[in-house]
């Protein structure tokens, strides 16, 4: 399978942002991705639904939102209502989290993890075949720019592996840090879909920028 890239809004032009949503739907990009912080489960926070929903309206292709929120339980059929498709929670943010995923099921959305950089893959092992993605972080969540995490790769090495070996059809997302140099060898270890917003919207040419990612 191709690599999907998923450029991160996050590095748009907040001011501009349907030009940079135009470039996306443009580009050889697969999915958006909007990331949602609240400021609580991270050190941050970023946009909420009016920015959203203003993505939305001019996106052409598949809405990724990656909830950095506590509590996301309360806000899922809101993310459906706006047309995103592909919706992942924190491991770390959810207590029910198989109660979680089944709810984004129902709403008829495809469900993710996201895992922080400390936690270890192993502990999807009883829900990763209920899963339709796996976000791996290869940077501590809450800000764009920040540098790649080495070890992440081997991560995604071992999260491959457990998906061979249970056959499961979940896909790996890797998130935070990728690059045009890094992108080739996570997609050797195993990643399916790359995030990236520093990498595309700082380049001098997105549309190129993207084009490299995805190999
Ligand atoms: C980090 C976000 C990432 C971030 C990626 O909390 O989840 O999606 O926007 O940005 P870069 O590619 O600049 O690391
Ligand atoms: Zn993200």
């Amino acid at each position: 399978m191709s690599i999907i890239v998923a450029p991160s809004m996050l590095s748009a032009d907040f001011g501009n942002l349907d030009k940079d949503v135009e470039m996306v739907n443009q580009s050889e990009a697969g999915w958006f991705h909007l990331d949602i912080m609240d400021g609580v489960f991270v050190p941050n926070i970023s946009y909420g639904f009016p920015v959203v929903k203003a993505i939305a309206k001019r996106a052409k292709k598949p809405m990724d939102a990656h909830l950095m929120i506590v509590d996301p339980d309360r806000y899922l059929s809101q993310f459906k209502d706006m047309g995103v498709e592909w919706l992942s929670v924190h491991y770390e943010a959810c207590t029910h989290l198989h109660r979680t995923i089944q709810a984004i099921h129902n709403l008829g959305m495809k469900a993710g993890v996201a895992l922080n950089p400390h936690t270890p893959v192993s502990l999807l092992e009883d829900i990763l075949c209920d899963l339709d993605f796996v976000c791996l972080m290869s940077v501590n969540p809450g800000f764009g720019g920040q540098s790649f995490i080495e070890h992440s790769t081997e991560k995604v090495k071992r999260l491959k592996e457990m998906i061979v070996k249970n056959n499961c059809n979940c896909l790996i997302e890797v998130d935070g840090g990728v690059t045009t140099k890094n992108a080739a060898m996570l997609a050797e270890a195993g990643a399916d879909v790359l995030v990236a917003g520093s990498a595309v919207f700082g380049a001098a040419d997105p549309t190129e920028a993207v084009k490299l990612i995805k190999g």
